[in-house]
């Protein structure tokens, strides 16, 4: 079964072709980060028109990678939210088009889903019940799956989502867009222990997250040191906000899986990529007794594959989305 998967959701245009659900025959990603670079943030118009010009090309490219024309598809799934809806609408508007001119099924896949189920392209079929941690650009939530395509939310950011924390403090450091990477690069320089940066919402009983306080004390920091004339040491900035952060995503995490009785954790989620997550959560997770899986660094990421392997799995299914769905920004996973 050969399924084609689309996602335009935020700033990468994205096509994938995926073979019997779990395996990525061709996963291509059309990046847009110097268009919005100077922003500093992703311009949702510049986005959209990036992914019109961007998504055809691919789209051929991808096919001809995978040896497969538009008859050999047995499939297309499509990001239908959550996202900003004007890049949703290039995607789903493609994804409807090949529907309907190859006749084969369309089906519409949430994008966090989608983060989650990275993991099963590498790690193979699904053995629930897991507890997730979705950690993005957009979203910082902890889920409870207990069984395929089933979803309870435990707990989710108040304010900003980790990806966009990681970005804006990247700013404050200069160190460009998006800053996730560049921070996680310049922490590995730097002493996590140097400044103790508040672990907002660590004891707060439940699984909820707050990153804008830890925020504004990085900034606070930096102007009461240069106030006092003194050298800022970004490195060790970088290093203990990165820490803080780590801090309370892993021991929530963790929380949740015990709390639940879940043995294994699944990460996903762009700043999954962040080495010092990566390697507390296996090392804290190992040690209270828990699996630890998250994707290799480029399934992190945005991409379609991940959207392929949820699209195939629901087609599986029996699933099918009709060609008037809509693209909904603010789309729930489902319970
Ligand atoms: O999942 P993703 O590609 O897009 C969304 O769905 O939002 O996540 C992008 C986010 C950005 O905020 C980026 O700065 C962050 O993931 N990110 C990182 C790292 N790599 C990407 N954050 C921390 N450390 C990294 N190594
Ligand atoms: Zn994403």
């Amino acid at each position: 079964m050969i399924t084609l998967g689309i996602e335009t959701s935020c700033d990468e245009t994205a096509v994938a072709v995926v073979e019997d659900t779990f395996h990525a025959r061709v996963n291509l990603i059309a990046r847009q980060e110097h268009l919005h670079e100077r922003f500093g943030g992703v311009v949702p118009e510049v986005a959209a028109r990036a992914h019109v010009e961007s998504l055809n090309p691919l789209l051929e490219r991808a096919l001809q990678e995978a040896g497969v024309g538009f008859r050999d598809l047995d499939g297309v799934a499509v990001t239908v939210g959550p996202g900003l809806v004007g890049a949703l609408l290039v995607g789903m508007a493609a994804a409807k088009s090949v529907s309907l001119a190859a006749r084969i099924p369309l089906v519409g896949v949430n994008h966090l889903e989608g983060h989650i189920w990275a993991n099963f392209l590498e790690h193979g079929e699904p053995d629930p019940p897991y507890v997730a941690l979705v950690v993005s650009g957009g979203h910082t939530m902890i889920a409870h799956m207990p069984e395929v395509h089933r979803h309870e939310i435990l707990g989710q950011t108040l304010d900003d989502a980790a990806g966009e924390a990681f970005d804006k403090v990247a700013r404050l450091l200069g160190l460009g867009f998006p800053g996730g990477p560049a921070l996680d690069a310049l922490s590995s320089e730097g002493d996590p222990h140097a400044i103790r940066f508040p672990r907002a919402m660590a004891d707060s009983g439940d699984l909820d997250f707050s990153m804008s306080g830890l925020k504004t004390a990085v900034l606070r920091y930096l102007r009461a040191e240069q106030a006092a004339g003194r050298d800022v040491a970004l490195a060790d900035v970088a290093a203990s906000f990165q820490e803080a952060i780590v801090d309370v995503q892993v021991s929530k995490t963790i929380a949740a899986a015990t709390e639940r009785g879940v043995g294994t954790v699944l990460l996903g989620g762009g700043v999954v990529a962040n080495s010092r997550l990566r390697d507390r959560m296996r090392q804290d997770g190992e040690a209270a007794g828990l699996a630890v899986v998250y994707p290799s660094l480029d399934l992190c990421t945005d991409n379609a594959a991940m959207i392929a392997t949820v699209g195939a799995a629901r087609l599986a299914r029996g699933e099918r989305s009709s060609l008037d769905i809509a693209a909904d920004p603010n789309l729930r996973l489902a319970t």
